[in-house]
C-alpha cells in the first residue's frame, strides 16, 4: 500500500526535499515534476510564475492521481500556495525559508537568508522575518547563479568553486553565524558552500521539517491499496544525459512526458 507523492520544483532543487521525505517514508510512490523549461524561477515575473505553476501542477496531480503535493520550491511556495489550495482538494505542503529555526539557533543574533532574487523580495519572506526574527539582524542575499551551479552539479558538470567564493564574499565578510538556505537548490551545494564559508557558519534548510509534515498529513489520510510503483519524473523540457544518470542513481526509472502545455 502506498501513497502517490508529487514533488514539484523548477529544477533539481526539490530532489533535496524528496530525498529527505523518502528517507522518512521509504515505501511510497514518488513523482517528481521539474518545470525546467522556465528555470530559474527566481527571475520570473510573479503572475507568470503563479499561472504556469497552477496549470502544470494541476495537470500532473490528475495524471499521477496524487494524494499529496509538495511544492519543493521557496520561490513558488512564497507565491502560489493560496491559489493552489483553492484549486486542489488534496493536501499541499509548501517550503518556506527556515527563518524561525534560524532565529532560535543563532548565538549572535545575526542571520543570513540566501535564496533566489524572487524569494528575497517577497512580502511572504519579509512577513516571516517580522514574525519570527524581530530580535535579530537579518541580511538577505539573492542568487540565481547558485541555482545554475546546483543544476550543473546534478548534471555531472563542472562546478566553479571560485564563482561560489565570489558569490559568498559578502556573507563571509558579515557577522552572520546562521545562514538559511532559502532555495531548495542550495542544499545540493552544501559541501561547496560550507567549504567556502568555513565551520563558523551554521547552514539551515527546511527539508527535515517538510518530511515530518508530509508524514503527519499522510497518517491523517485514508490509505490507498495501491501496489508500490517505481519512481517517475516529468519534465517540461529535455534533460541532459548527466542529469538522467543522476536521476537513475536516485532510483528514478520512468520518464514521463507532461501531457499539458504550460500557459
Ligand atoms: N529551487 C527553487 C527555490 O527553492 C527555485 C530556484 C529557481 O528556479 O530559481 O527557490
Amino acid at each position: 500500500m502506498s501513497a502517490n507523492i508529487l514533488v514539484f520544483d523548477s529544477g533539481v532543487g526539490g530532489l533535496s526535499i524528496l530525498s529527505e521525505i523518502k528517507q522518512t517514508l521509504p515505501n511510497e510512490s514518488y513523482y517528481y515534476l521539474f518545470d525546467n523549461a522556465r528555470l530559474p524561477y527566481g527571475e520570473l515575473e510573479e503572475q507568470q510564475l503563479i499561472r504556469g505553476c497552477i496549470n502544470i501542477i494541476g495537470n500532473a496531480v490528475s495524471q499521477v492521481d496524487a494524494d499529496i503535493v509538495v511544492v519543493a520550491c521557496n520561490s513558488a511556495s512564497t507565491l502560489i500556495l493560496p491559489s493552489l489550495r483553492a484549486k486542489l482538494s488534496i493536501p499541499i505542503v509548501g517550503v518556506v525559508p527556515a527563518i524561525k529555526p534560524a532565529a532560535e539557533m543563532t548565538k549572535n543574533k545575526h542571520i543570513g537568508l540566501l535564496a533566489t532574487p524572487g524569494t528575497v523580495v517577497r512580502s511572504y519572506t519579509h512577513d516571516l522575518i517580522q514574525r519570527f526574527a524581530t530580535d535579530c539582524e537579518v541580511q538577505c542575499f539573492g542568487s540565481s547563479e547558485l541555482v545554475l551551479l546546483a543544476e550543473a552539479k546534478m548534471a555531472q558538470e563542472y562546478v566553479d568553486q571560485q564563482l561560489i567564493e565570489k558569490i559568498l564574499q559578502p556573507i563571509k565578510q558579515s557577522q552572520i553565524d546562521t545562514l538559511v538556505l532559502g532555495c531548495t537548490h542550495f542544499p545540493i551545494l552544501r559541501e561547496e558552500l560550507q567549504a567556502c564559508l568555513g565551520e563558523g557558519f551554521t547552514l539551515l534548510d527546511s527539508a527535515a521539517a517538510i518530511a515530518a509534515r508530509v508524514k503527519v498529513l499522510l497518517q491523517q489520510q485514508p490509505s490507498n491499496a495501491r501496489p508500490m510503483e517505481s519512481m517517475a519524473y516529468f519534465t517540461t523540457r529535455d534533460i541532459s544525459i548527466g542529469l538522467k544518470r543522476t536521476l537513475a542513481d536516485y532510483g528514478f526509472s520512468v520518464i514521463e512526458q507532461l501531457t499539458s502545455s504550460i500557459e
